[in-house]
């Protein structure tokens, strides 16, 4: 059974009031749904590419006849999409023209701690700072968004995300669907006065009553009877989804954060918390040309909008060479731990102003660390979410992790791969098996709520 989200935080009472007679009414499955542009590096060297992207403010058509002031990467929203290789590297120069401060994260990559976007190494406003990204891991399916201390939840609602597509040979060779049928879906909420404002509060979810998918709201998609891979992102900042097909027919899920599974897994739903990926390929050749079918949302309840999420047309026929071969990848085997970590999230679900959130009773101090390790070190953190009613998850930089247990029992196959990000209702506990064997540093572990986060649920860890 899924739990009732808390109402906490700072604007708890805001998020308790009515919603605001002003909201507009958006139409659902009104608009086409676009897919982001590929961005082309602006030079590229026998060994990298180089990219410059320009943090802007944008006005962009959401609710219909008003424009709406969101806040991107070079005018896209979201931004533009990255594809890199493995083994190649990217150098990517971010030039500030916001008011804000910015920090650039990439969510999932093993980076240099110089390049991690930490929160509190942050771009001023009119200054640029160059990110180098190695690359020197698997393909998977990255993707940056804003860091700044304290600021990273509105920046991020405000549109500062974009994916990275990191691909390699393997992965490549594989028959899955590719080009126009390789589709990414970036889910986000939002909440709009009728100027078409993004209203921004803290725990603010019961009132985003908006689902923008690629930044359309409830897009349809016309797409031909075959084979299509999406690539799903969850990059609200406080939304659980649960996607199932209204129709309740499974779909494969192929991939999740850090890349393929082992081997395909059939489905009827996918569960993301905020940060969270998964890889599917949903087969449409199995509806007559006319077909309507909406992609629903069963996750945390929310405003009953948000039980919709976008709506796929079957439009016509088209020949289809792809397959899902039954095995995706082989994970190495991970070493053996030898180091046993606890690591207990709360917040305070009173909602009084001031509510905090901690990770082993402890809010977040960047001069701190709480986490000592050994590098090459391979450790054992068992994760708890200690709260009644708050749903959180949990995420590392710099790693991708294998959760060992849920509760207890073996995950289900859709978490059984390499993994950055895990969610944790209420009550739940969780085993990772994590090594430390790239980088050396300082970099954070926080819950990807990122209200929680600012409300102190983060923590530092230095390898060493
Ligand atoms: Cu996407 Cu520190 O997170
Ligand atoms: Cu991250
Ligand atoms: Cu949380």
């Amino acid at each position: 059974g899924l739990l009732v989200p808390a109402l906490t935080g700072p604007s708890a009472a805001a998020a308790t009031d009515p919603a605001p007679t002003t909201a507009p009414v958006i139409p659902q499955f009104a608009v086409p749904m676009t897919v982001p542009p590929v961005l082309a590096p602006s030079s590229s060297s026998t060994t990298t590419d180089y990219y410059t992207v320009t943090m802007k403010k944008a006005l962009k058509e959401i609710v219909p006849g008003t424009l709406t002031e969101v806040w991107t990467y070079n005018g896209q929203y979201p931004g533009p999409t990255i594809k890199a290789r493995s083994g190649r590297r990217v150098v990517i120069k971010q030039i500030n023209n916001l008011d804000m401060p910015t920090s650039v994260h990439l969510h999932g990559a093993k980076v240099p701690v110089d390049s991690d976007g930490s929160p509190m190494d942050t771009i001023a406003p009119g200054a640029a700072r160059t990110y180098t990204y190695p690359n020197d891991q698997a393909a998977a399916p990255l993707w940056f968004h804003d860091h700044a201390h304290h600021m990273e939840s509105e920046h991020v609602y405000r549109g500062l995300s974009a994916t990275y597509q990191l691909s390699d040979d393997a992965e490549r060779s594989l028959p899955l669907p590719s080009g126009s049928y390789d589709v990414p879906l970036i889910l986000r909420d939002g909440r709009f006065d009728e100027a078409g404002r993004l209203i921004y509060e803290m725990e603010d979810f019961l009132n985003r009553n908006t689902i923008l998918v690629n930044g359309r709201p409830w897009p349809y998609f016309q797409v031909a009877a075959r084979k299509y891979r999406f690539r799903i992102l969850n990059s609200t900042n406080n939304r659980f989804f649960n996607l199932q097909l209204a129709d309740g027919t499974s779909f494969v899920q192929i991939g999740s954060d850090g890349g393929l599974l082992e081997k395909p897994y059939s489905t009827t739903s996918v569960w993301l918390s905020p940060g969270e990926r998964a890889d599917v390929v949903l087969d449409f050749s199995r509806y007559a040309v006319g077909t309507q079918l909406v992609l629903k949302n069963v996750g945390l309840p929310g405003p009953p909008e948000t039980n919709q999420v976008m709506r796929f047309d079957v439009v016509r026929t088209a020949s289809d060479y792809s397959s899902v071969p039954d095995r995706l990848r082989t994970l190495p085997t991970p070493p053996v731990a030898t180091v046993n970590r606890s690591f207990t999230l709360r917040m305070d679900e009173d909602g009084r102003p001031g509510a905090a959130a901690y990770i082993n009773d402890q809010t977040y101090d960047p001069n701190r660390i709480d986490t000592r390790i050994t590098w090459g070190s391979t450790e054992v953190w068992t994760v708890t979410n200690a709260n009644q009613l708050a749903p959180h998850n949990f995420h590392l930089h710099l790693v991708q992790f294998r959760i060992l247990e849920r509760n207890g029992k073996a995950p289900q196959p859709g978490e059984a791969g390499l993994k950055d990000t895990v969610s944790l209702l209420a009550g739940e506990t969780v085993k990772l098996l994590v090594t430390f064997n790239s980088y050396r540093g300082i970099y954070l572990y926080h819950c990807h709520i990122f209200d929680h986060g600012a409300m102190g649920m983060m923590g530092t860890m230095e390898i060493v």
